[in-house]
């Protein structure tokens, strides 16, 4: 239920609080109080409170309305400042209203009133969002190792794709996991929680992460998620783009990839198409390309998760075409099968959560689906969605849902068909492919048709 009148006076009482206590950092801000305030990197005392500060830290439109009744407020008429004529009886009007949970979201007003709740003050600041963590600190960070003005830089930035934490959609949560998975995921959060002591017993050999699996299985969805539920940056960087684009500074690239992730660290490092590097060392290829591979193997050996707070994962469809130097360089290697009958039952419930489906059976579709990944299974269930709505339907069957599997099947055949020697008859327009085999001819051998 919201409360603009307590939203307002919390706000109000955090900036003067913050404002008189040296002994706070960033850190015990709530992120939605912090982003208001970001300027160049830096939060800087007094912070000051006006409408409009308080409407986009919390969202209430109206702040001064919201609170302009209470004994103990005043605005400004000149500069618009909101204040407290008497703090003492803000604090007491504010610590009636307030219960235990929404406090503890707020480590200012814990370090200030936390005892008389029972909170911890070192509790709440560990589970506040760190402000290393916000989009404002992120590009300020950026713009001060990275020169916008400077071409290089320029082009190495549109390589790496930077997203702070609270940016990322998917959560570990909207998964369904392997048992094996999910150990590896444990021991990586273990170890960022224990670093301190890994370092101090010489265990560095840690933090480097390879997932492998078919195209779908979720690889690319759970390196996000984990820097959504741990609070990291997550820096993306597509091998094939840092050495097909810009021939010339490979190498050079590569190299401020590493320190764009040592820079934003703690965070996560991501590098998608990881089996470009074997290509790429096997082949002929260009002599500036080895260069740039070369450097990156070398830039992998020298970061640590445990020196740098930087977690790499690497990750490939194509673990066969793997070296055994790129092989040796992760400590993990990370299965992602095409999930089994249990798990496609779990993930189909996880991806229809928020739908109405008449007569739902999970377990008899994930009978039908044998083979098909995640990503397959959400194809399947937009098909249902959109055939529904062409028919004015925004509640689901699962006959609509058995259609959509079948559908999804014929298009997967067609996927793998023979367009010269295989089945002509579906390549016949008015039969039950006809749209998807005039596409698929199109690309291929169109002109067969003509004589
Ligand atoms: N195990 C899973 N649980 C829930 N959703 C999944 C799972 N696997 C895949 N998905 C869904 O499928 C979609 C595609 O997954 P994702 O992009 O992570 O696959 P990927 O393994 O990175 O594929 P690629 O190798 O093509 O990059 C996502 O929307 C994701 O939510
Ligand atoms: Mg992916």
């Amino acid at each position: 239920m919201s409360n603009p009148e307590l939203d307002v006076v919390e706000f109000l009482l955090t900036t003067a609080i913050y404002s008189e206590r040296q002994d706070l950092d960033p850190d015990d801000l709530p992120p939605a109080y912090r982003a208001v305030f970001w300027s160049d990197g830096d939060i800087e005392r007094p912070l000051s409170a006006t409408n409009t500060t308080a409407s986009e830290a919390t969202g209430v439109e109206r702040p001064w309305s919201a609170v302009s009744g209470l004994m103990f407020t005043d605005r400004d008429d000149f500069s618009g400042a909101i204040s407290f004529t008497d703090q003492e009886m803000a604090e007491e009007w504010y610590i009636e209203r307030v219960d235990a949970d929404r406090l503890e979201r707020n480590p200012v007003l814990v370090a200030a009133f936390g005892n008389e709740f029972d909170l911890d003050y070192e509790t709440a600041r560990a589970t506040n969002r760190p402000a290393r963590a916000d989009r404002a600190f992120i590009d300020a960070m950026l713009e001060e190792a990275f020169d916008s003005d400077d071409e290089d830089d320029e082009e190495m930035l549109d390589l790496v794709d930077v997203r702070a934490p609270a940016e990322v959609e998917t959560t570990l949560n909207d998964l369904v996991l392997t048992p094996d998975q999910e150990g590896e995921i444990q021991k990586i959060v273990k170890a960022i929680e224990h670093r301190d002591y890994l370092a101090q017993i010489g265990l560095r050999e840690i933090g480097k992460l390879l997932f492998v699996g078919p195209p779908g299985t979720g690889k690319t969805s759970v390196a996000r998620a984990l820097a959504h539920d741990l609070d990291l940056p997550f820096v993306e960087v597509k091998l094939s783009m840092i050495t097909s684009q810009y021939l010339g500074e490979t190498a050079k690239n590569v190299e401020k990839v590493f320190e764009v992730a040592k820079r934003l660290s703690p965070c996560i490092l991501f590098m998608d198409e990881f089996d470009f590097v074997a290509k790429t060392r096997s082949s002929d290829e260009h002599a500036a390309i080895k260069r740039a591979v070369n450097t990156l193997l070398k830039s992998i050996d020298e970061i640590s998760l445990i020196q740098d707070e930087v977690l790499l994962i690497g990750a490939t469809n194509h673990p066969d075409q793997l070296d055994a130097a790129a092989w040796r360089r992760f400590d993990e290697i990370v299965n992602f099968p095409k999930p089994d009958r249990s798990m496609r039952a779990d993930i189909l419930r996880i991806v229809t959560r928020e739908m109405d489906i008449t007569d739902f059976d999970p377990d008899t579709l994930a009978e039908l689906t044998e083979g098909l990944t995640g990503s397959d299974l959400r194809m399947v269930l937009r098909e249902a969605v959109l055939e529904a709505l062409t028919e004015e339907r925004t509640t689901l069957t699962q006959a609509d849902l058995e259609d959509a599997i079948k559908d999804f099947e014929e298009r997967d055949n067609l996927k793998n068909m023979d367009m010269i020697d295989g089945d002509h008859d579906a390549l016949v327009a008015g039969g039950d492919f006809s749209e998807d085999a005039d596409a698929a001819s199109d690309g291929g051998h169109s002109h067969d048709h003509d004589h």
